[in-house]
């Protein structure tokens, strides 16, 4: 079975970032509620207790008993972990004279430590803590200080326990990395076997054996998640899964016919429906944004059921759910362990009285893209941009209407084939065109013109939460512009949007 490492979340901005850093480690890891998690089994290699915006000192501070995992199991305190395991003991955390907060150097570093091998006297780490260590039990053993800080690591002599006040997490600290690969690989003896690869060939055994014969079903997007999903489900149990492609009207310029040939070509059991008759009949007219969300949302469930019902004794519906969607990370003031349930195709379901089957939920998303390519996916879709469900229905503001659809999806097929044709679509995150309700004065020979006006937005990201305009080159902005004002009828000027997310979106609506 798969080794693991656990990490117990307190509530940490960081936690996520953890077990990034132990994933990309190849081991395999999983967050929990630090009140609410699996007791270790024979797979557990160690744990990890993260970061949390509390204080020990806090009278409803996180607080769990530590008696089955501190010295039984390899154990590491990060921050408020490290600080817990001090508080917990009989040593005394208070309030740090100045907020540690940001670069530091570890002036005093014990390299003989199996947590501190190969690491540089002198080595950069990242401090954000209000509190600090002041006294400490005597068989905690200091393994690192800054000028400030004395008690920065220390080891529990005679077991298997660590604690660090600083994020080795984070890409500031430089030697962060190196930190946790000697405590994964020289303190847990993992074995690192954990590859997109061999999460693909154990998650389609796995598939396979809990589903047997069952018929499932899958709503494909067009996007990377539901197509990885598809993929895994495919080698599991074949034409078994039936996927179903819904053309809402309301994609990009030949995107449909694309995909749905990708599908097939994949081997897939591929059904395309067409409905953006169906789609565009309840938008037409429909400006606000939320209610055009809405519309989408409750046509592509009667769509997708209808189809769906075709099919005989399903049993199950796949999603492409990924990991972030499925941990919550516990809050401090009300600590919970509810897991947040994420539906794509929300209500379906209940309705449909099927079973739910998530074969990607373990995973980041460049962790799915990294399955994806091991699995052979076709880079028309393992490297699409992220693409809004509700399409071009919230690129186009105020009401919709088929005659402004076309002139937006024109417009969009000139910016994205020009990203592509100059070697830029790789290098951005997302990018569409946006039209606006705005009309403005012209000349075109010798008429005037009183036109829409289209936006150009480009973001570079990592994962869409925030993101930065992509610095375009004006070269490439002004071939754009010249072949959207010149080819599409509709729109005679053309904006680019500078606007970084926070305080903007990347979306206009
Ligand atoms: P914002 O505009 O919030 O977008 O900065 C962040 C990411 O989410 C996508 N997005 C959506 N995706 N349904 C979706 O499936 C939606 O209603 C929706 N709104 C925004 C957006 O394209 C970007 O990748």
């Amino acid at each position: 079975m798969q080794e693991k490492i656990l990490i117990l979340d307190f509530g940490s901005q960081y936690t996520q970032l953890i077990a990034r850093r132990i994933r990309e480690l190849s081991v395999y890891c999983e967050i929990h509620p630090y009140n609410h998690y699996p007791p270790p089994d024979g797979n557990t290699r160690g744990v990890i207790l993260s970061g949390s915006p509390a204080s020990v000192r806090d009278k409803d501070a996180p607080a769990p008993n530590l008696e089955r995992l501190k010295g039984r199991i390899p154990l590491l305190g990060i921050c408020y972990g490290a600080q817990y395991l001090v508080h917990r003991y009989g040593g005394e955390v208070l309030p740090s004279g100045t907020r540690e907060y940001g670069r530091a150097n570890l002036q005093f570093v014990n390299s003989g430590d199996p947590l501190f091998r190969n690491l540089t006297r002198g080595t950069q780490v990242w401090m954000s803590h209000g509190d600090t260590i002041v006294r400490w039990p005597d068989n905690y053993e200091i393994i690192g200080s800054t000028a400030d800080v004395r008690a920065g690591a220390y080891h529990i002599k005679g077991e298997d326990t660590w604690g660090i006040q600083f994020h080795p997490e984070v890409y500031h600290t430089t030697e962060g990395k190196q930190i946790l690969e000697n405590f994964v690989s020289t303190v847990c003896g993992c074995k690192r076997d954990w590859t997109p690869a061999s999460f693909a060939e154990s998650t389609v055994a796995g598939l396979k054996e809990q589903l047997g014969s069952d018929k499932v079903i899958l709503g494909l997007s067009g996007g990377v998640d539901s197509s990885v999903a598809a993929m895994l489900l495919n080698r599991a149990i074949g034409d078994n899964l039936t996927c179903i492609f819904v053309d809402n009207g309301l994609l990009r310029k030949n995107e449909y016919a694309k995909v749905l040939e990708s599908y097939r070509k994949m081997g897939l059991n591929v059904i395309g429906v067409d409905a953006s008759e169906k789609f565009l009949l309840a938008l037409e007219g429909v400006a606000d944004p939320e209610s055009k969300r809405k519309i989408i949302g409750r046509i592509f469930i009667e769509v997708f059921d209808e189809e769906a019902h075709k099919v005989k004794d399903v049993r199950w519906l796949a999603q492409g759910t990924i990991y972030p969607d499925v941990i919550e990370s516990v809050s401090v003031k009300g600590p919970s362990a509810t897991i947040k349930s994420h539906h794509n195709v929300g209500g379906l379901p209940e309705k449909m009285h099927l079973k739910v089957i998530e074969p990607l939920r373990l995973l980041f998303k460049d962790e799915v893209r990294r399955v994806g390519d091991a699995l052979g996916l076709p880079g028309i879709i393992l490297n699409r941009h992220p693409f809004p469900g509700p399409g071009l229905a919230i690129r186009l503001l105020g009401p919709v209407s088929r005659e402004k659809l076309e002139i937006l999806r024109e417009a969009d097929d000139i910016f994205i084939e020009g990203l592509k044709r100059h070697d830029l679509y790789d290098k951005v995150w997302q990018a569409g065109v946006i039209l606006l309700p705005v009309q403005s004065v012209g000349v075109m020979g010798d008429e005037r013109t009183y036109e829409f006006t289209a936006v150009l937005r480009s973001v570079n990201s990592t994962d869409g939460m925030t993101a930065d305009w992509s610095p375009l080159p004006h070269e490439f902005l002004a071939v754009v512009s010249n072949e959207i004002i010149n080819r599409v009828r509709g729109i005679n000027r053309v904006v680019y949007d500078i606007s970084s997310k926070p305080p903007a979106t990347i979306e206009w609506e």
